[in-house]
């Protein structure tokens, strides 16, 4: 993927593939303020989880192999805001060039740090699956109509998924 991609149209190409209509942008709204409410105890899941694999724990120690609490903290925060984005369901320019500066950074991390190399990209993918089993079971167990459950659900998943070519895109050579 080189810097002449165009962005915000690859987004808009991508939102009129998998259908996420407005009608899915509104179910992601009205069903945000239950995902937020475990939008921290996610995290923390998540990173303790970063911390079990080697490729993933390298980016939040320190030199001899201590968690690095400060940047632990720091990154989490940065999720959580992520997670409480995603509920406003923009999949506008902004999102674009947001989504893609986060795409870029993990791609060519700060140089302090810039030894480990990219953020493996398995992870990347791991950590959306992650996110959408979450979400899904969030939902089943505080939406009780399952039809409008299944079609949040189902919302969240186009959303994500749009989410993740564009968080992987900066990874690939393609167009
Ligand atoms: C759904 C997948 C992911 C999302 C949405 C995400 C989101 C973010 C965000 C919002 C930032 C801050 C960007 C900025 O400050 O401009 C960031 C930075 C970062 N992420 Fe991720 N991330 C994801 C997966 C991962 C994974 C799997 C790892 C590796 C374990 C990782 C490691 C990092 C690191 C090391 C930084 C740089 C932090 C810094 O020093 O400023 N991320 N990510």
């Amino acid at each position: 993927m080189t810097s002449a991609t165009d962005w915000p149209a690859r987004l808009a190409e991508m939102v009129y593939f998998v259908e996420l209509t407005e009608e899915d942008r509104q179910l992601i709204r009205a069903s945000a303020p239950i995902i937020n409410k475990h939008a921290r105890s996610l995290t923390d899941t998540l990173y303790d989880r970063f911390l079990e694999y080697p490729k993933t724990r390298k980016f939040f120690v320190t030199e001899t192999d201590e968690e690095d609490e400060e940047r632990i903290e720091g990154n989490k925060q940065t999720m959580i805001r992520w997670l409480r984005d995603r509920g406003f369901a923009d999949v506008g320019d902004s999102f674009a060039r947001y989504v893609r500066a986060i795409g870029m950074m993990h791609r060519n991390l700060p140089r302090d740090r810039a030894q480990h190399g990219p953020v493996p990209s398995q992870y990347v993918i791991a950590t959306i699956s992650f996110y959408q089993t979450a979400i899904a079971t969030l939902i089943s167990q505080n939406i009780p109509d399952t039809d409008l459950a299944t079609r949040t659900t189902i919302a969240w998943n186009k959303l994500l998924v749009v989410e993740l070519d564009m968080l992987l895109g900066v990874y690939l050579n393609d167009k």
